[in-house]
């Protein structure tokens, strides 16, 4: 049986520290599905410091997901250029003709599962973020928390499993279920800051009392990550 962790601590630490970012809307609001899903493409792979200045510009040119489906694919590549990872972009536009044949997002994880370019991690995104359905992604910040929560030492990618299975409980508390997208941007933040990589702050940690690594003085050594 695993214990799910105080999700008010959490969201009240995000209410005080959330970082303000471009594609974030007010707090406890949903918002516009082509700009979230935009975002989180771009995110897959770049900072988002880095991704700031592209974010704006995209949606400056392609406004809407029917602009951006009906532009030349020589337009969206070239503003794209510079992020990196073009597949990102051809499967963008390909992506943006898919929804507006559909008539628009889909707002269930397995129905954004059926876009190109959409896999696990951004359609959980989405969904959480644009539609509030209460799902966790799972990045890489994710299963850092995820690992030092639970204190699992076995390494990745062996725990990879395991580590979705629980991050994918961590909303099991109905305060969380309340507020799907804070939530989930709420971990993002704590992967970012608190709970980073190499020194976490554990000191500042809305959820230290709960954390198992911590109390085995084990957090910054978590996830292990057997040899190449
Ligand atoms: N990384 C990926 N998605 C993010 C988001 N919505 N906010 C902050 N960091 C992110």
């Amino acid at each position: 049986s695993v214990k799910t962790p105080p999700a008010r601590s959490l969201l009240d630490w995000y209410d005080r520290h959330r970082r303000v970012l471009p594609w974030r809307s007010g707090p406890g609001q949903t918002a516009d599905p082509y700009a979230v899903w935009l975002s989180e493409i771009m995110l897959q792979q770049t900072t988002v410091k880095a991704v700031g200045p592209y974010y704006h510009r995209f949606l400056e040119k392609f406004p809407t997901v029917q602009a951006l489906a009906a532009a030349d694919r020589d337009d969206v590549l070239s503003a794209w250029a510079g992020l990196g990872y073009y597949s990102r972009a051809r499967n963008l536009h390909a992506c943006a003709q898919k929804v507006v044949e559909l008539g628009g997002f889909p707002n269930t994880v397995e129905g954004l599962l059926t876009l190109p370019g959409v896999g696990a991690y951004t359609a959980a995104a989405v969904a959480a973020i644009a539609f509030g359905v209460p799902v966790v992604p799972v990045d890489g910040n994710v299963e850092r928390i995820t690992s030092r929560l639970f204190a699992i030492e076995e390494p990745l990618p062996a725990s990879r499993k395991k580590l979705a299975v629980l991050a994918s409980g961590l909303n099991a508390d109905k305060e969380a279920r309340k507020r799907p997208s804070d939530f989930a941007q709420a971990l993002f933040d704590l992967g970012a800051s608190l709970c980073s990589p190499r020194s976490p702050a554990c000191g500042l940690c809305p959820w230290v009392t709960v954390c198992a690594a911590h109390k085995a003085g084990i957090a910054a050594t978590l996830p292990r990550r057997a040899p190449k």
